[in-house]
């Protein structure tokens, strides 16, 4: 079916009511709701997956995540695209350090501990990376928050293993003091993972946790349509305490920013005004 003129660039119908059906489904079966991230981006990634694991159309793709658990996990696990780092952009990270946190720490109310959040934390390499942040500058008093909508991402985050290669953007320092080393796998120690907490959240849902002094949403908002990201962005700065901050990705922008009673304070940092 061809895509119809009638139907708004991200509708699911304008790419047939078969597709359409599939999205309803999904939503059905996960609470994921596909029409709020780029439809044409989904389509091209759900039209691949179908090809390499040969479904020939999307109903009898919707039949199949209706009646196999593992199909529908399987499926999920792909459309969450779940790549991470420790570290990732490590320029940022040194004006996190350098500049954001010094700052949120000095206007912080005195004797609270410093509440953080990774918004779409993957396998948990970026809240992680903030314990490890925090510990290194002395602030123990801090608690970080990893979330995903991703069952099998949290799994991995709770467990904190990693291979060789998932370490390699973290300081050969901290991978000595922060990592127990098996011999195959490095685990993050217990001096990082009692600072830091995993659940599941759905970022297009409606109750977002409160009182946060920093939110790391990075490499998310980019799945999302503009409505998507609206609905996101205003519950996430809803999210933070006022004066607290929200960074976001190396390719993100918020052109909008004052709309949602933010103010940029560097390249993809802003806070929230009042
Ligand atoms: C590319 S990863 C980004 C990981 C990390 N923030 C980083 O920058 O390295 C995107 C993550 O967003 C999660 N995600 C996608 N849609 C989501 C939603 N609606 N709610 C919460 N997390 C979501 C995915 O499961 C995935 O783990």
């Amino acid at each position: 079916m061809t895509r119809s003129s009638r139907t708004s660039d991200n509708d699911p119908l304008s790419y047939g009511p078969e597709y359409a059906y599939f999205c309803k489904k999904v939503t059905e079966l996960s609470g994921i709701k596909l029409d709020n991230y780029k439809s044409q981006q989904m389509h091209r990634r759900l039209v691949n997956y179908m090809k390499r694991n040969q479904v020939p159309d999307f109903l009898t793709f919707a039949r199949r995540i209706e009646k196999d658990q593992n199909e529908l996990d399987k499926f999920l696990d792909y459309l969450t695209i779940n790549v991470s780092e420790f570290f990732r952009n490590k320029e940022h990270w040194q004006v996190l350090k350098n500049e954001i946190i010094p700052e949120l720490t000095q206007s912080a109310p005195i004797g609270k501990a410093i509440n953080v959040w990774s918004a779409g934390a993957s396998g948990g390499q970026e809240a992680y990376s903030l314990a490890m942040l925090f510990l290194e500058m002395n602030l123990n008093w801090v608690s970080v928050l990893g979330t995903d909508i991703d069952g099998k991402s949290l799994t991995k985050a709770r467990e904190g293993r990693y291979s060789e290669d998932e370490v390699k953007g973290v300081p050969e320092d901290l991978l000595v003091k922060y990592f127990d080393y098996d011999g195959q796998w490095y685990c993050v120690n217990k001096k990082v993972k009692r600072l830091v907490r995993f659940e599941e959240h759905n970022l297009l849902g409606k109750k977002y946790p409160k009182d946060m002094d920093l939110i790391l949403c990075r490499n998310v908002l980019i799945y999302f349509t503009d409505e998507g990201k609206r609905h996101v962005v205003s519950n996430l700065v809803s999210s933070l305490r006022p004066g607290g901050v929200l960074m976001i990705g190396a390719t993100e922008a918020l052109f909008d920013a004052r709309n949602y009673g933010l103010s940029q304070i560097r390249p993809f940092f802003y806070k929230r005004c009042f």
